[in-house]
């Protein structure tokens, strides 16, 4: 949930910290913080030896709520010649956002600093026991208790003192700590919550995820779960926190520019990624749709493929929009023309508490952006110890859900900025219609013929989604009009009834409307009621649909009861035109692929709503792009 940068090197290490919390403010930004430990003044010491005394400088700490700026302006004024520094956006998780909870905290002898990413879940049993030694707080948060840990073991060794404090550490932590007295040494540890080292020359970075990097090296090392690093500028130590054996870590190399994850012309990172979506698609089909009636996983070996094969169910764990996608993903295995294969999609946060019927014949699959979603990283653990096939589909490379899944399937949608997803959510859904025809062919329900066509059509999706993004002058039309309005429904049924619902939400999140969706077929049991001549009504009634006739009808009772209508219908349906106030045209397709062209009106009709509403478009109020918090 919040963003972490280490530095030490070179370089002047403030304004490398600022630069990195800037890229990492997406993660949380409702305060900032930076801890430097300025070039010691080296002095004679008192017993009259050569130039044996130093004094230890003090750690330089800033610390401003709101976002970067605030922190920035404040430093601005000036600020210490410091090569080794830890800065710290943070996400409000125990205690409010102000500037005495902002990190970086310092222990009770201002020996040690640190930043957190995670919660220290028995922060209070040990903020007790550490007061009972005679610590006194000044925050309320769970960091400053584990800074004052980390001190209580504190010798001169911040390592050792770092691996004794996890020990007594329960929850999810990455924790990036500068000790007073070692000013040419961090240590970081992590357990669940990301750490990445950048590798430079004769300096060394790290940071919650690549993006703070980029500017300075796309060489970078991924931290496991309960490793140690310790960063020199010139030399880097891995370990485990339980020993002191150096481990041999792989050096990656980042393919993200710096400017892919910067705004490249356009207002918002919410419209680029939007604009982004057909080469999100081309990429994906690239990499699996290889021959013309070829599917390919390359990362679902094959004895993962043979366990495919037998599932007797298929569960989708997820939240939020990637939890949509999991409902598009129930209507795909199950299509009797794809795998038909069982299959549920969960809310994450009910399916890690609700017992579920799940067993080693089944398969589970967790759709995620971030890869770093607290509920749906649980969940996945909570199957992984049931002996259930688990994948993740995940964005973001080298995160611990796809570490920690049997197997990955990457959607590569690029980093997504806008908290609002949007590509990752179109990379979702062509992932999902993929591999339910994988699976189709793997279970002998697909014939290499009808594959064919099913292909064909998928490689007409990118065009599909550019011509929407060129007709946008009717969306532009309805957000002016209806942009005052602070109520809106949206209906669908089958296979657009989940996006009934990510329309909704992405509505609710940018622009702080009321959206509701629903399932058109649930209009008559009480939504009705919201009808009349003030309340917008956004139907998606694509025209390739088994459930097309009913959700006209459902458009005839809206319009009878002067509902303002808002239709996203198949192009030149002059039947859905009648009947709408706007209409929002989509290119025809198969009923399968329709939640992919949809979504992109939705989309944009949210943001031109959050637009004219002046509305924090990437970083709406009280969200946060990765919810690694429960
Ligand atoms: C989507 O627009 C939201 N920002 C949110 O619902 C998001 O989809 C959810 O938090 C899941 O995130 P993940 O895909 O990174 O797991």
């Amino acid at each position: 949930m919040c963003g972490i940068i280490g530095y030490i090197g070179k370089r002047k290490a403030i304004p490398i910290l600022i630069q990195g919390l800037e890229r990492l403010e997406y993660r949380g930004y409702d305060s900032a913080g930076v801890a430097c430990l300025p070039i010691a003044k080296f002095d004679r010491s008192t017993d009259g030896q050569e130039g044996s005394g130093s004094i230890h400088p003090r750690f330089c700490v800033y610390k401003e709520r709101g976002k970067i700026a605030q922190l920035k302006s404040r430093i601005n004024h000036g600020f210490p010649d410091a090569h080794i520094g830890i800065g710290h956006t943070r996400w409000a998780t125990h205690g409010a956002p102000s500037k005495v909870n902002a990190h970086p905290h310092l222990g009770p002898r201002g020996q040690i600093a640190l930043v957190h990413n995670g919660i220290v879940e028995n922060y209070d049993e040990l903020k007790s026991e550490l007061k009972r030694k005679g610590s006194r707080f000044k925050s309320e948060t769970d960091t400053e208790v584990a800074a004052h840990l980390i001190e209580s073991y504190y010798h001169g060794d911040l390592a050792q003192a770092m691996r004794l404090a996890a020990k007594r550490i329960k929850g999810f932590f990455a924790f990036v700590a500068i000790a007073r007295s070692e000013p040419g040494r961090i240590c970081a540890l992590k357990r669940s919550n990301p750490l990445v080292v950048g590798i430079g020359r004769g300096e060394h970075f790290i940071a919650s995820d690549v993006s703070a990097l980029l500017s300075y090296t796309k060489n970078v090392i991924y931290l496991e779960d309960n490793e140690l690093v310790e960063l020199k500028s010139d030399s880097i130590r891995v370990t485990r926190i339980g020993s002191r054996k150096r481990l041999k870590k792989k050096v990656s190399r980042v393919d993200w520019s710096v400017e892919e994850a910067q705004k490249g012309g356009f207002r918002h990172f919410m419209l680029k990624e939007i604009y982004e979506q057909p080469r999100v698609l081309e990429e994906i089909l690239e990499k699996r749709a290889v021959g013309k009636n070829t599917i390919e996983f390359d990362t679902i070996s094959a004895k993962i493929q043979s366990r495919l094969k037998h599932t007797d169910k298929i569960y989708m764990v997820s939240c939020g929009t990637a939890y949509h996608a999991g409902l598009v993903g129930d209507y795909l295995f199950e299509d009797e023309q794809l795998a038909r294969i069982p299959a549920e999609a969960h809310v994450s946060s009910e399916f890690r508490y609700s017992a579920p019927l799940i067993g080693r014949n089944d398969a589970a699959i967790f759709i995620t952006q971030s890869g770093e979603t607290a509920d749906t990283l649980a969940a996945l653990r909570q199957a992984k110890k049931r002996g259930v096939l688990t994948i993740g589909i995940v964005n973001v490379v080298g995160s611990t859900i796809a570490r920690e899944a049997d197997a990955v399937i990457y959607t590569h949608a690029g980093p997504e900025i806008g908290v609002a997803s949007t590509k990752a959510y179109l990379a979702q859904l062509m992932t999902l219609s993929l591999l339910s025809a994988y699976l189709g062919v793997l279970r002998g329900r697909l014939s290499k013929s009808q594959l064919e066509k099913f292909v064909r059509e998928a490689k007409q999706l990118p065009r599909k989604v550019s011509e929407i993004l060129q007709n946008q002058s009717a969306i532009d039309q309805a957000a002016r009009a209806l942009y005052r309005k602070g109520h809106f429904l949206y209906l669908g049924r089958g296979y657009n009834f989940p996006n009934a619902l990510e329309g909704a939400l992405k509505l609710k999140e940018i622009t702080y409307a009321h959206a509701h969706g629903y399932a058109a077929g649930e209009m008559k049991h009480g939504p009705i009621a919201l009808i009349d001549s003030e309340q917008p009504v956004v139907c998606l009634a694509p025209r390739k649909s088994r459930t097309y006739d009913k959700m006209l009808s459902n458009i005839e009772e809206i319009h009878a009861r002067q509902g303002i209508i808002i239709s996203i219908a198949t192009e030149n349906d002059q039947m859905i035109k009648r009947r709408s106030r706007f209409i929002f045209w989509i290119p025809n397709t198969l009923e399968q692929f329709s939640p992919i062209l949809t979504a992109v009106p939705l989309q944009l009709f949210a943001y031109k709503v959050a637009v004219l509403n002046c509305r924090d478009v990437d970083q709406p109020r009280n969200l946060a792009k990765s919810v690694t918090v429960e």
